[in-house]
């Protein structure tokens, strides 16, 4: 457990859990609280013993946005200058795989810390939306580009558009939730899949991250190649070494971290 005022952080084995805590105002995201997200994001990229993140919020809400009451008396020169923003992009760029296991409102900058995350596990009460438009503003850590990339263009524009909110079963269909789960299982089928990728060796699910990563940057024979240098990379390790040997022994692979 952890003294930070707006998540609640603790270890399961590899797992580096990041509860949001802000109930009553259904964890709107403001600076602290993306401060204190980042820094259990760099600690968990620098400590070989933290496999997997799982950001969850409450049964209410994963988080209804970014805090309004933070950002309604700012002007163009703090929003495009200061760029309080910027430190969500640094979210983005950990390096360690990261679960969001959503339930109830995830809106606006919810809806976006969930898509910066690589799997988005999702109750049946999830809410998924941009309604930014409500606001006189657009999204702005993200949402129009990574949604566009999940769902396509048409879904996209629906809800940055009308700022309607789509159900889990419409966001699975669409491509943005990996799985649909109902809300009394949510936590532990994010845990066990959380637990899944920590049991692997870092370094691999890390490349494997980053791979994938590729596909949204960059164009497919780009993609492809890019994949082939990672994976060759992966032929220089330990752990390639020995997760081939176990398998060709019939024995489980023993990681370079755990000898
Ligand atoms: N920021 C600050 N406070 C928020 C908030 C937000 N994004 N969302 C909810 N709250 C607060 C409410 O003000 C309310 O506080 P009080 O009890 O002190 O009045 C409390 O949380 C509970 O909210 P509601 O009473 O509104 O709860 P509800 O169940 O009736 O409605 C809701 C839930 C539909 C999610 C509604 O709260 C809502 O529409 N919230 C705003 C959603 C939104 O517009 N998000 C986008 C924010 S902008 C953004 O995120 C920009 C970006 O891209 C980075």
């Amino acid at each position: 457990m952890s003294d930070y005022e707006t998540i609640i952080a603790s270890r399961e084995g590899r797992v580096q859990v990041i509860q949001l805590n802000r109930p009553k105002a259904l964890n709107a995201l403001n600076a602290k609280l993306i401060a204190e997200v980042l820094e259990v994001c760099r600690a968990a990229d620098a400590d070989e013993s933290v496999g997997c993140i799982l950001i969850k919020g409450s049964e209410k809400a994963f988080a209804a946005g970014a805090d309004i009451s933070e950002m309604a008396d700012k002007d163009y020169d703090h929003i495009y200058g200061v760029n309080p923003f910027g430190e969500w992009d640094k979210i983005a760029a950990t390096r360690t795989p990261m679960i969001a296991a959503v339930s109830g409102f995830a809106l606006g900058g919810g809806c976006e810390l969930a898509m910066m995350c690589d799997i988005i596990m999702a109750s049946t009460t999830a809410r998924f939306g941009q309604p930014e438009i409500k606001l006189g503003i657009i999204p702005g850590a993200g949402g129009t580009q990574r949604l566009t990339q999940a769902v396509g263009k048409a879904k996209a524009m629906d809800l940055c558009l009308t700022g309607r909110m789509m159900d889990a079963e419409e966001a699975e269909r669409a491509g943005l939730v990996a799985r649909v789960v109902e809300p009394e299982t949510l936590d532990e089928e994010a845990m066990k899949a959380a637990a899944t990728i920590a049991g692997y060796s870092k370094l691999s699910t890390i490349i494997a991250k980053d791979a994938v990563g590729r596909a949204q940057d960059m164009g497919v024979t780009e993609g492809v190649q890019a994949e082939r240098r990672l994976f060759a990379g992966l032929f220089a390790t330990a752990d390639q070494k020995e997760g081939m040997a176990a398998f060709m022994e019939k024995r489980a692979p023993v990681w370079k971290r755990d000898r």
